[in-house]
């Protein structure tokens, strides 16, 4: 068995607010192998991002309180000197932001960008760089590429300046990349095409891909593992196919029920999950989805582990339901958690 490029493990990130002490990830743990695609899924708030820019030496400021390792081949990165995460920020692992406008400068050429980037790391020319600059907007799809490096970030669409991003991200040729949300404000074709391009991405260069994302529907055609976050913490982990035709948690049950589906001829009805997650200061103790989940009893008092219920050792989830009878309670009119309420 190969080493996972990246270790996660019992990550927590708190920050200090004015209502208390916010815990927006809790004891997250994961590995991911070189070449592999992970996606985490879960909805607003659940700690997606708070996870990824914790991965990236990125969440900072005095309120935040870390504690677990992000291990980056072996190499220890929470609590690393900023000189060391500079390093490896770019360079080894890249971030696409949920915000395009956090990471493209407004008052700067978008080729410029990239140029600076490249060659904060890089010793090359400033034409060296700009052709690569050029060549890496060729390479995601923006045409007539060297125009269009002159372009400022507001003259882009909004899918052209996902790709000046994912083109930033990628000009130092970084193992991993944590993708954000790459898709969220993007139309339904072009939401496809940067999805095709992670893909080959993953395929021809063998790229590690984290991607981010609250829409499971997202997911099926391009991770070969799923991660579900739920309020801070996993919920359930495994093969994309275990995710999809084998789900264990009343969770994903649900968020299976809100992936749009073509059903014969007509869209299938868009489901949601009725409730709200609860709050992540002084949540409650137990199950953290028990408020909302129709199958709950007296044991979600107390909080499950995240582990092997069934016989596949690497499907992990965190339920106290009896995993022979989950296939059946699924079904029950009640198990679809995911129909929203006739308004
Ligand atoms: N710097 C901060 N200070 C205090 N709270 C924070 C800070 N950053 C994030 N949070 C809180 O942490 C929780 C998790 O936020 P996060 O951005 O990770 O959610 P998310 O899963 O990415 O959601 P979305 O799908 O909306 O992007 C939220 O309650 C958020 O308000
Ligand atoms: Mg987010």
């Amino acid at each position: 068995m190969s080493e996972p490029l990246l270790s996660v493990r019992d990550l927590e990130v708190s920050f200090r607010t004015e209502g208390g002490l916010l815990q927006a990830v809790d004891g997250v743990s994961f590995d991911l192998k070189r070449g592999e695609t992970l996606s985490i899924v879960g909805e607003s708030g659940c700690g997606k991002s708070v996870t990824a820019m914790t991965l990236m030496g990125l969440t900072g400021g005095p309120n935040a309180r870390f504690s677990g390792s992000v291990k980056l081949d072996g190499q220890e990165l929470l609590g690393a000197d900023d000189e060391v995460m500079r390093s490896i920020r770019g360079d080894r692992m890249s971030m696409v932001f949920q915000n395009p406008m956090t990471s493209l400068n407004p008052v700067h050429r978008i080729g410029n960008q990239i140029v600076e980037q490249i060659r904060a790391h890089r010793d090359v020319s400033k034409k060296e760089a700009m052709a690569r600059a050029v060549e890496l907007l060729d390479a995601v799809g923006v045409p007539d590429a060297a125009q269009r490096a002159r372009s400022y970030p507001h003259e882009f669409s909004g899918g052209m300046r996902q790709r000046a991003m994912i083109a930033m991200a990628l000009s130092l040729e970084p193992e991993i990349l944590i993708a954000d949300e790459p898709t969220t404000a993007l139309d339904v074709t072009i939401q496809a095409q940067i999805l095709e391009l992670l893909k080959q991405l993953n395929r021809d260069f063998g790229l590690t891909v984290i991607l981010i994302t609250h829409d499971l529907g997202v997911v099926a055609d391009i991770a070969d593992r799923v991660a579900v976050m739920y309020a801070g913490r996993l919920v359930e982990t495994g093969t994309l196919d275990e995710i999809f035709y084998d789900p264990r948690h009343p969770y994903s049950w649900g968020l299976l029920g809100s992936v749009p589906r073509i059903e014969g001829e007509r869209l299938a009805r868009l489901a949601q999950i009725d409730g709200q997650p609860p709050a992540l200061i002084d949540p409650p103790p137990g199950c953290r989805f028990r408020e909302r989940c129709p199958h709950a009893f007296g044991k979600c008092g107390e909080e499950p582990e995240l582990l092997s219920r069934g016989e596949t050792p690497g499907h992990l989830d965190r339920c106290w339901l009896d995993i022979s009878e989950r296939p059946a309670l699924r079904q029950l009119p009640s198990g679809l958690i995911g129909l929203a309420k006739p308004s």
